[in-house]
């Protein structure tokens, strides 16, 4: 057994048939598969399993097992065992087939006859283009391979974001997908949620009591939330994301969610209904903070050529390969957010996420208000030079990744002969406290889709009420030109502006 086995996870006893239906590409190759085969060499897939790759291309059974295997020695995260491996793909087949022809459903229907090789209960887990879901859904439904919620063996269908373009097709997808299937049956992937980091939200949240009654207007000055990559629209990248570009692809899932979970109520119980349900209250409150006009709350930008830290060119995002030189497709997206509630009424939110920005990180920044006499002076030293500053304020921060983990700054008394007060740091992280590598996203979520716990994936009300919070930009993209930004950076000074009247600014960290 691998080191770094999930604690106290349970093996999943349903014997399965997992279809990836687009298994060619590289979602597959990179995520899905490595995380299955650590399940299995972490035993915790039940005794009778096959996964069936479902895609176009000629390949047979001996072919895909061999592709599996390397991309497993390439991507898992846990060092691999041959032996292992080999054991696990023998579990893998493959079915050529068009996933928009009824022929491809009838095939695979006719190969389940042999229920000892294709246990009963199916996930379908759709890899491919958002346009397809609702098609492929329909011809499984009409092929007679989706069961009725409650019969003796279980269907499920995992899908992965982008669930629409804006409300109305992500609605209209949403009444297409529960044409053919029940709400229970549908897992929507939202991969932040499977982090570990992100999980520990609620945990730190609500197994502690100490931070609860100051997590209100009445403490909190605003919080601002980063998610920054270094990545640009190498591999391809660009064709599918100058479509959808930051506000789609990342804030209308990803931000929204982390935001979710450090501002909803407690939930009554841990069960997949009272957390979403909670969820769903704290994001129907959200609202942009216009204040005259939508750029006073939104700001959008791409960005422009540079160099990188080693000095290499960078290409800029209108002349990226796949990238429409005229888009006006965003590579960057800010915006500042109230929620109207009694919790948080008043207290600014600020979000923004982009590519070629100066590090890959992802933080949850809580600022506390300052003090309401300032006793002491604040003083920020290196080493023994030390200049005063202003009263510096309390934040939290939860690192999402890398360095995982929770920071909590507070002054404190520097040694010396005068009262005065400097910045330290209560650092956890995970990296010091256990020794075993974090599991990947896709394993946790993958487990749980096999043992049917839906908690950790965006329901159908869920979805349409993040595109609620964005749809006023989407209304108004033509009055939100992008700016140009340095790559490498941390975006552009129009982003700055969003911090009117709050008292801090973005964590440059
Ligand atoms: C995906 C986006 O959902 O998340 C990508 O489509 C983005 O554009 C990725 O790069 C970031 O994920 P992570 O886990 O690396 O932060």
């Amino acid at each position: 057994m691998p080191e770094g086995e999930i604690i106290g996870e349970s093996r999943v006893q349903d014997s399965v048939t997992i279809v990836i239906f687009g298994a060619s590409g590289d979602l597959t190759h990179r995520k899905l598969i490595p995380a299955l085969y650590i399940a299995y060499a972490q035993g915790l897939l039940p005794a009778r399993f096959t996964i069936v790759g479902f895609a176009r291309r000629e390949y047979d059974d001996a072919v895909f097992q061999q592709m599996l295997a390397k991309s497993i020695q390439q991507f898992s995260r846990l060092e691999t065992d041959p032996e292992t491996v080999a054991r696990f793909v023998e579990h893998v087949r493959y079915h050529k087939g068009d996933i928009s022809t009824p022929g491809a459903y009838e095939s695979l229907k006719a190969r389940f006859s042999d229920t000892e090789t294709y246990p009963e209960n199916r996930l379908y887990y759709l890899s491919i283009i958002p346009s397809l879901f609702a098609p492929a859904v329909k011809l499984l439904k009409e092929a007679g391979l989706v069961a009725k919620p409650g019969a003796e063996h279980w269907t499920r269908v995992v899908i992965e974001k982008p669930f629409g373009k804006d409300l109305k097709s992500a609605m209209a997808l949403n009444t297409k997908l529960l044409k053919y299937l029940s709400e229970c049956q549908i897992y929507r992937i939202d991969h932040y949620l499977g982090k570990e980091t992100v999980q520990n939200i609620l945990s730190f949240r609500f197994a502690n009591a100490i931070f609860e009654p100051v997590f209100n207007r009445s403490y909190i000055d605003h919080i601002q939330i980063t998610a920054a990559e270094t990545v640009g629209m190498e591999m391809g990248r660009g064709g599918y994301y100058d479509e959808y570009g930051a506000l789609r692809d990342m804030v209308t899932n990803h931000l929204l969610q982390l935001l979710c979970l450090v501002t909803m109520e407690a939930p009554g119980d841990l069960s997949a209904e009272s957390i979403r349900n909670e969820k769903v209250k704290v994001l129907n409150a959200m609202r942009l903070d216009i204040r005259k006009n939508i750029s006073d709350a939104v700001c959008r930008g791409q960005y422009g050529k540079g160099t990188d830290a080693e000095g290499k060119p960078i290409t800029a995002y209108l002349d990226e390969d796949r990238i429409d030189p005229k888009s006006t497709t965003e590579s960057f997206a800010a915006m500042r957010l109230s929620i109207n509630n009694w919790r948080w009424a008043g207290v600014p939110i600020l979000l923004r996420t982009g590519k070629r920005m100066a590090k890959k990180t992802t933080e949850i920044v809580v600022q506390f208000k300052v003090p309401p006499l300032q006793l002491f002076q604040q003083v920020e030293c290196d080493d023994d030079v030390c200049d005063i500053t202003r009263i510096k304020p309390n934040t939290l921060i939860f690192q999402i990744q890398p360095n995982e983990g929770i920071l909590l700054q507070v002054g404190t008394k520097r040694p010396g002969m005068r009262f005065v007060v400097e910045d330290v740091k209560m650092d956890f992280s995970y990296s010091g406290t256990w020794k075993k590598s974090l599991p990947e996203a896709y394993e946790r979520l993958l487990l749980d889709t096999l043992h049917g716990d839906s908690t950790l994936f965006t329901r159908s009300d869920e979805v349409e009420a993040e595109w609620r919070v964005v749809q006023p930009i989407l209304d108004n993209l033509d009055r939100l030109q992008p700016y140009t930004y340095p790559p490498g950076e941390w975006g552009m000074p129009e982003a700055d502006w969003l911090f009117h009247g709050v008292e801090g600014k973005w964590r440059n960290k």
